[in-house]
Parts: C-alpha cells; sequence; structure tokens
C-alpha cells in the first residue's frame, strides 16, 4: 500500500491544509494526518480536539485516516511502514526551513518529503492568522470548514 503522512500542528485545520490532504488522497493509498502534541508550544485546541476536527473535516475522503504523534515524524513514519512526507509550499517563506526539515529526515532516516505547490487561493492563509483574525472578530468562514469555525467561535469566547 502506497502510504503517505502529512504531519503538521494543525491549530486549526484550514481549507489550505484540507486542499494539500485531498489531492495528495487523490495520488496515494492512504493519507495519515498526523498532528503533532508538542508540549512545549501553546495551543488553542488540544491535540485530540484538532484531530477531531480534521476527521470531522475529511469523513468524505475514505482513505484519509488521522492519528496523533508526539516526538520525531520519523519515528511516526518508521512505526506505521510510511516511506514519504508531503508538505505544502506557500511561499518562498516557507522554503528554507522545509527543505532543512526533508533534509535531515532524508539524512537521519531516508524518509522522503514532497513538496506540493499550495492553490493560490489559499497561499496567503495559515492557522495563526485564522486565530487572530477570528479573535478579533474577523470573518474566517470562507478559510476553515464549518466545524472549526463554530470550534473556534466558541474556543475564543472562553478564553
Ligand atoms: O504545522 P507545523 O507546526 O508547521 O508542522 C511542523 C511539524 C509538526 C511538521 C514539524 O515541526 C515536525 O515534523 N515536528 C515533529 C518533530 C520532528 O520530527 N522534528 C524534526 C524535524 S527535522
Amino acid at each position: 500500500m502506497r502510504r503517505v503522512v502529512c504531519p503538521g500542528s494543525f491549530d486549526p485545520v484550514t481549507n489550505g491544509h484540507l486542499d494539500i490532504i485531498s489531492r495528495a488522497a487523490h495520488l496515494y493509498d492512504e493519507v495519515v494526518v498526523a498532528v503533532v502534541r508538542n508540549p512545549s508550544k501553546t495551543a488553542l485546541f488540544t491535540a485530540a480536539e484538532r484531530a477531531e476536527l480534521i476527521r470531522e473535516a475529511t469523513k468524505s475522503l475514505s482513505n484519509v485516516r488521522v492519528d496523533r504523534f508526539e516526538g520525531l515524524i520519523v519515528d511516526f513514519c518508521r512505526s506505521n511502514d510510511i516511506s514519504a512526507i508531503v508538505k505544502g509550499l506557500r511561499a518562498v517563506t516557507d522554503f528554507d526551513y522545509e527543505m532543512q526539515m526533508a533534509q535531515m529526515n532524508y539524512n537521519q532516516a531516508g524518509v522522503e518529503t514532497l513538496f506540493m505547490t499550495t492553490n493560490p487561493l489559499y497561499a496567503f492563509l495559515s492557522s495563526s492568522l485564522v486565530k487572530e483574525f477570528a479573535r478579533f472578530g474577523g470573518d474566517v468562514s470562507g478559510l476553515v470548514p464549518g466545524a472549526v469555525l463554530d470550534r473556534l467561535t466558541t474556543r475564543l469566547n472562553e478564553t
């Protein structure tokens, strides 16, 4: 089975992430969306909540599975029999760090990284900007799936 992992923080998942996930799902037998749990980084949603929101948003894609991980992505790949990572590249600003991680992961574990160019519709989009806009009353309804919009509004009202 040709399996690829799409790793990230997904705090929260955006339409830009979903574009990459669904395009990867057309190319691979299975896409595993791996939500990182990073105890040293403060997130708006817990890893379990982030994973649940992705599950909800990808429920029509039968070959997408959502999981969580902590530690190195290459260890997650090893234990899930995955040989490649897929990442979306929005702009040159993404490139340096993504390239560095890709080379490190290949050097250390032979795990390949495939870069997919982001749909220009979402080239500006990031989870951080979505949170910032939503926090100050901006309308992010076209940028995130419906379930995320609801949870985002509720969570930001709580904080
Ligand atoms: O959505 P993000 O925060 O840009 O995703 C970054 C992520 C989670 C894909 C990256 O930080 C990662 O792979 N973290 C896991 C830890 C790891 O393997 N670090 C070494 C990378 S060379």
